[in-house]
């Protein structure tokens, strides 16, 4: 599939069929993240592919978060691990940075995959962090649920590029 085509057909997807997500695809989504850029290259991040159901339930209920965290057959929990205070020159702090863009390249191959998939950012990372009991100083930047669309939702419209970009002045 051509870059573009994914850009333009991908959605976040947040009503889900209960169909598997066959391991090749899945593992394609995971190398997808594995090969995104990071600041310095550091790759501080680990993502934990939850599968199991009770697990799934679990987070949602503790971590007061949507349906589909349990509905989806796969929940990637993504985990900044380490310089969680880094800070760049230009003030910005360097993990949630990386992990927009892995997870942007994790989810545009799920939909190369004929897979849906949702940045989720409404949830409590402490309570993510303690039914996976996860090391304290790591941080839990977005979880991605992955399945297969159930087809009920229509893609969101953009602003026109006239709206967006401008040259030479603001
Ligand atoms: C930083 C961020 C946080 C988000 N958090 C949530 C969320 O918690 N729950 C949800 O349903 N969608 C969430 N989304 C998905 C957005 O609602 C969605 O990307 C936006 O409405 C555009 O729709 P589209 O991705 O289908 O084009 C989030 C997206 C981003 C980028």
């Amino acid at each position: 599939m051509e870059v573009m085509d994914a850009l333009k057909g991908r959605q976040s997807v947040k009503n889900y069929l209960s169909t598997p997500v066959e391991t090749e695809k899945l593992n394609r989504i995971l190398e997808a993240g594995r090969l995104a850029p990071s600041a310095y290259n550091h790759q501080y991040r680990r993502f934990i592919v939850v599968t199991d159901h009770a697990l799934k339930k679990e987070i949602r209920e503790k971590a007061g978060t949507q349906p589909m965290v349990e509905q989806a057959p796969v929940l990637i929990v993504y985990c900044a691990t380490e310089d969680i205070d880094f800070t760049m020159p230009n003030g910005e702090k360097t993990y949630p940075i990386d992990a927009g863009i892995c997870g942007g390249y994790m989810m545009l191959e799920a939909y190369d995959q004929g897979l849906g998939a949702c940045w989720l950012g409404v949830f409590d990372p402490e309570a993510v962090k303690e039914v996976l009991n996860l090391p304290e100083e790591v941080k839990v930047v977005t979880m991605i649920p992955i399945g297969y669309h159930d087809g009920t939702q229509e893609r969101k419209p953009r602003k026109p590029l006239e709206e967006t970009v401008s040259y030479n002045k603001y």
